[in-house]
């Protein structure tokens, strides 16, 4: 089966490691996942007074989440916790009550750091954020990606072969987790 995945980059930074993690990714996947980036950098800081109206960059976002089957977060860690941007982002797409665009929604989580932790800690903040949102997250397997210069190119090319046949059994693993969620959960009932 097909299943559409949505990436949303932690990172806003030009140079973003993580950018280039995401589309080594999108490389690897196996052919049943249509990888796309679902974008943020365009959301104003949320506030629930826009709830009786969402501005377009919000109406955006969510019809976005809403078409994909599946989400990926790849993110950086910052001060041991994910970026604000991505907690604003989730925070819209939150919202208004009752209208949770993860509800249901099959996760995964990874991201690198040039440190040695490789954004465990912030893996496990955005874990608990995602529990509270109700979408069942791959558990397994995980993945901290330290970042040496030159491990992935411009072009998402990996450098590692030990690192690349990782991220693609992280990617294959993914696509058995998402078919698993709508094998139990048809999606037509949900
Ligand atoms: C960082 N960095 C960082 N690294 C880490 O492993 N743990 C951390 O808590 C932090 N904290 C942190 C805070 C802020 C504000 C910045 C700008 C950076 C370093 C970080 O891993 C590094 O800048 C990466 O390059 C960020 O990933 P992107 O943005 O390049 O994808």
């Amino acid at each position: 089966t097909v299943h559409k995945v949505g990436y949303l980059i932690g990172s806003l930074a030009k140079e973003s490691i993580n950018r280039k993690l995401a589309k080594a990714l999108v490389q690897l996947a196996p052919e049943s996942l249509k990888m796309a980036e679902i974008p943020f950098r365009d959301l104003p800081l949320y506030s629930y007074d826009y709830d009786a109206d969402f501005p377009p960059p919000a109406k955006a976002f969510k019809k976005a989440l809403a078409e994909v089957d599946a989400v990926l977060f790849v993110t950086p860690e910052y001060n041991r916790s994910i970026p604000g941007g991505l907690k604003n982002a989730i925070d819209w797409a939150s919202r208004p009550y009752g209208t949770n665009s993860f509800t249901r929604k099959p996760s995964a989580v990874i991201g690198t750091s040039p440190g040695a932790i490789g954004t465990a800690v912030a893996q496990q903040s955005l874990r608990s954020v995602l529990s509270f949102c109700n979408s069942p997250q791959m558990n397994a397997p995980e993945a901290y990606i330290q970042f040496k210069p030159g491990l992935i190119t411009e072009d998402g090319e990996v450098s590692d072969k030990t690192t690349e046949e990782f991220l693609r059994t992280y990617m294959e693993q993914f696509a058995t987790f998402i078919t698993r969620v709508y094998t139990a959960i048809p999606k037509e009932t949900v």
